[in-house]
């Protein structure tokens, strides 16, 4: 059983149903409305958390005063624990304004670590919408498609160590789950990680929408802790030979239909933090609805040093 495993008056920790290497926080309800009532009080809106990056640690500071126990460390403890690394926590119903999900995210994420500028929409932040069709460059808005196992900023040059992912809008939403899988359970890791192409720099360039004009080469597998991690997205990678290409394609197959890939049930108004570096993300496609709609958040960033 995980360490992390507690309880006390103001939350508890738990092993998620679906996979033991996520652990479920639940902030009792009188924490999540104090937090909620001091931002008020204090006047903080979005646009400051925008326009002044300290705004979104003082609201970090806020949370971990009122949830106590070292609630901060836990957070941190968690994402870096290998065994682990990824943790679910909501605002319980508590709210349903979505403004209240951006300023819980932003807290959660900044007791984790610092958000990275998302080029995407120009904030430390990106809300987007997956809805019946879509028109844009990459598979992130495109319903009925599986997007594929991947991590996150493989075509930005700043270190992602983490990323949180909070669902703030579902309506006739079939599907959709995100899809994970923790390196460790990939059966097929030794195999791909030992391959001298494991440790090849590949070439990722970003599509038009993500507003990242730089080429960089980013090693597949890498070592943290004498752990093996991993930098992979198919969809930016540009392989140099064909037998580069083949092995991606292998990769990525294999992972794809690896038996440990979990389809995350997520309320709205609840977010998942994982480790970038040894979790893989991804989305089974939604049923189809031509009133699909369904919106999410995600933060991405790194460590405190
Ligand atoms: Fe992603």
């Amino acid at each position: 059983m995980s360490q992390f495993i507690q309880k006390n008056d103001q939350f508890s920790i738990e092993e998620n149903a679906q996979s033991k290497r996520i652990l479920n926080i639940t902030l009792s309800k009188a924490v999540i409305e104090q937090f909620l009532q001091k931002i008020k009080d204090e006047g903080i809106n979005i646009q400051h958390l925008e326009y002044t990056p300290y705004e979104r640690q003082v609201i970090a500071a806020y949370l971990e005063e009122i949830a106590g126990h070292s609630f901060g460390n836990i957070l941190r403890d968690i994402v870096n624990d290998r065994a682990t690394g990824g943790f679910t926590i909501g605002l319980e119903g508590v709210s349903k304004c979505t403004d209240e999900y951006v300023i819980f995210s932003t807290a959660i994420a900044h007791l984790v670590g610092i958000s990275n500028f998302d080029s995407m929409t120009g904030k430390y932040y990106a809300r987007f919408t997956v809805k019946d069709t879509d028109s844009s460059d990459s598979y992130l808005r495109q319903a009925y498609r599986l997007f594929t196992l991947h991590t996150d900023g493989t075509f930005v040059s700043e270190a992602t160590d983490w990323l949180l992912m909070m669902k703030m809008v579902e309506e006739n939403a079939k599907g959709g789950e995100s899809r994970l899988l923790h390196l460790d359970d990939w059966e097929e890791l030794e195999k791909f990680s030992a391959n001298s192409l494991g440790q090849h720099k590949f070439q990722y360039i970003a599509p038009p929408s993500k507003n990242v004009q730089e080429i960089v080469h980013r090693q597949l597998f890498f070592l943290k802790n004498n752990r093996p991690c991993i930098c992979f997205i198919d969809q930016f990678a540009y392989p140099e030979s064909i037998e580069e290409a083949k092995f991606l394609k292998a990769l990525s197959q294999s992972m794809e239909s690896d038996k440990h890939v979990i389809e995350l049930a997520l309320p709205v108004g609840s977010l998942v933090v994982l480790n970038n570096e040894f979790w893989l993300h991804g989305r089974a496609p939604f049923e189809k609805h031509p009133e699909l709609n369904r919106e999410l958040l995600r933060q991405r960033g790194r460590f405190y040093h």
